[in-house]
């Protein structure tokens, strides 16, 4: 049992320092925000992520996970302190390092006993050996300090069960002490261990997202080229996923990557190569054609109609996936103001990412247009002239498509997450886009439907 102090709470921190609670070590998980470590306190969950509140509640009541604002009394207990707070991106592209230098300094301030720091969060090539020179030029007391590498694979909306049953643990360290430690700290999880320097544990985590992004990006652009000459991206991806080399997974043509890792990985990736005098030419296509894809259904609507104005419009899903309450990146955010902008009456539905939404744009009337959120996705179809899909929520899923028939004005659908089968909405009398795959061909002229609908 190793005394762990986790610095931040946000998906990776907390994850992590509930999931090495529970696996029987002793964790205190520190954050500056006074009213979050309360809210943790009582059991509730500050982020929205599957399993997380049972497993804080279960070992916060066995004594194995605390919560706490008093960083120095944290780091100066702790066997090994993993740090998880943001690197969010700068405009030019580079991670932003301040929070995990005010970590560092705190840490080399407050440390009266050896001790592993372990940074979890994505930081460009190079910087664990800055922040470890870092602490050692801050270091009060006369102990051992070293540095270590432990990129984070967690994707949201399953980041537990990913962090228990991971496919690895990467861990970079640059002395066998440090490594042994790390070891024995995800010795329980009993899951395979590559060890390497902690350079390259830095870029395999980049190297890990970068290449997932310029997969999806890849299939994107062979989309868009399957709707140019009549193949259906659903059947390529089928036909590529047999070969082993290529794997099923992340085959999925949409709208764009978003979240809080890819569309941050890329650009620090490609600032990264920048700095170096070498152009990451790959990376930057994955980049460019995710930058197009966002507003995709948007394209294509504004092929089809002369006008949004005044125009009822259903968006369902806000998030950047299924699963999950994170905005970052989301299609949603790109679109939702060129409708706005032109005068669309917005009707959002999304499980749970309403109230993070209203954040951003308020109910009401906003720009040209207005924004209401509603609880159901039948209110948002309810004589709709326009339905945009973003995000494959179960909800959205389940929906028929003579559902979209029958409730809206016009039943044309936008759909960027391929959910429904073209010759089912075809049958149904929907017209429906989607990406990479041809649109239905629906008889009967729609202006008629929404006439006898007035
Ligand atoms: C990702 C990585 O999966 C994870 O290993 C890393 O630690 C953080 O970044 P996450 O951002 O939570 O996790 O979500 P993920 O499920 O990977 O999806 C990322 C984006 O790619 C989403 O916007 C999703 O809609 C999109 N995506 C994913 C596709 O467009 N097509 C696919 O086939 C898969």
């Amino acid at each position: 049992m190793f005394k762990i102090a986790v610095a931040g709470t946000g998906y990776v921190g907390l994850v992590a320092g509930v999931c090495f609670a529970e696996v029987g070590h002793a964790v205190t998980c520190v954050d500056i925000d006074e009213n979050k470590i309360k809210l943790m306190e009582s059991g509730v969950s500050p982020i929205y992520e599957q399993d997380l509140e049972g497993l804080m509640q279960k070992n916060y009541a066995e004594g194995r996970l605390n919560y706490t604002t008093d960083y120095a009394k944290a780091y100066r207990e702790a066997d090994a302190i993993f740090i998880g707070v943001g690197t969010p991106e700068q405009p030019d592209g580079s991670a932003n390092l301040s929070y995990i230098a005010t970590v560092a300094r705190q840490i080399a301030e407050n440390v009266e006993k050896d001790c592993l720091v372990v940074v979890k969060s994505t930081v460009p090539v190079g910087t664990n050996d800055k922040v470890e020179q870092f602490i050692k030029d801050f270091l009060i007391n006369d102990v051992k300090v070293e540095v270590a590498s432990n990129p984070e694979f967690l994707a949201q909306g399953t980041a537990v069960h990913d962090t228990l049953h991971a496919a690895r643990i990467i861990i970079g360290t640059e002395s066998k002490w440090a490594e042994e430690v790390l070891m024995k700290i995800y010795e329980p999880f009993n899951l395979p261990i590559v060890s390497v320097n902690r350079r390259s544990a830095e870029m395999i985590k980049y190297a890990s997202n970068d290449f997932l992004a310029l997969k999806i990006s890849y299939m994107n652009d062979i989309a868009n080229l399957c709707e140019l000459v009549g193949a259906d991206i659903q059947d390529v991806a089928k036909g590529m996923s047999f070969d082993t080399r290529i794997g099923a997974k992340f085959l999925n043509a949409g709208i764009g990557y978003g979240g809080s890792c890819f569309p941050k990985d890329t650009k620090a990736l490609e600032y990264l190569a920048r700095q170096n005098g070498y152009e990451l030419k790959t990376i930057q296509a994955a980049i460019d054609v995710n930058k197009y894809q966002k507003t995709k259904l948007f394209k294509k609507a504004s092929d089809r109609l002369i006008t949004f104005n005044g125009l009822k419009v259903a968006v369902l899903g806000l998030t950047f996936k299924p699963g999950t309450d994170d905005l970052r990146e989301a299609p949603s955010l790109e679109n939702v103001p060129l409708l706005l902008e032109r005068g669309a009456n917005i009707f959002a539905f999304d499980p749970v990412g309403v109230e993070n939404f209203k954040k951003v744009y308020p109910e009401g009337k906003s720009g040209q247009g207005s924004i209401t959120y509603v609880e159901k996705v039948e209110e948002a179809l309810e004589g709709a002239h326009l339905c945009l899909i973003f995000t494959e929520w179960g909800e959205v899923k389940a929906i028929t498509p003579e559902v979209y028939k029958k409730l809206m004005r016009v039943p044309l659908v936008y759909d960027g997450r391929n959910i429904y089968d073209v010759k089912d909405m075809e049958n149904a009398g929907v017209e429906y886009y989607s990406i990479g795959r041809k649109s239905s061909e629906v008889s009967g002229n729609l202006a008629e439907v929404a006439a006898t609908r007035v």
